[in-house]
């Protein structure tokens, strides 16, 4: 019985959809942190306000957990030094606005 109940709950963490993973993010602070940090670059190779990278046709990333992964790695290249939380809300953010997983 406990076996099951272990199994269950490894069995949710593991498809834990896009509410549960953003839902201690702080969005406006994720935007904040993302017009400051990450827009002006997207910017100057997609135009506009850079957001086409997000919604291109082929974009890279495909759901929450790969979305997370996305920004955290971003943040690495770019020494950006953010917390896990700074990186969720960003990613938080991003998922709002442009991406929309539920997944
Ligand atoms: C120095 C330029 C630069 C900066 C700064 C930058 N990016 Fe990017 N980003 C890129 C490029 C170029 C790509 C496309 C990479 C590819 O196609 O393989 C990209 C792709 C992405 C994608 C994937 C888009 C998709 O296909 O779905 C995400 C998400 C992303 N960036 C998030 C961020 C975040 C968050 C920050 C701020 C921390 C950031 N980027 C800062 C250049 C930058």
């Amino acid at each position: 019985m406990n076996k099951l109940i272990v199994f269950l709950l490894g069995f949710v963490a593991l498809n834990a959809g896009a509410n549960e993973l953003f839902a201690k993010a702080d969005l406006p602070a994720g935007k904040a942190l993302h017009e400051k940090n990450c827009i002006a670059c997207h910017a100057s190779s997609y135009g506009g306000d850079g957001s086409a990278i997000y919604t291109r046709d082929f974009a890279k990333v495909t759901n929450a957990k790969g979305l997370i992964t996305q920004v955290r790695n971003c943040n690495t290249n770019l020494g950006l030094k953010w917390f896990e939380d700074e990186e969720l809300n960003v990613a938080a953010h991003l998922n709002q606005t442009y991406y929309k997983f539920e997944k």
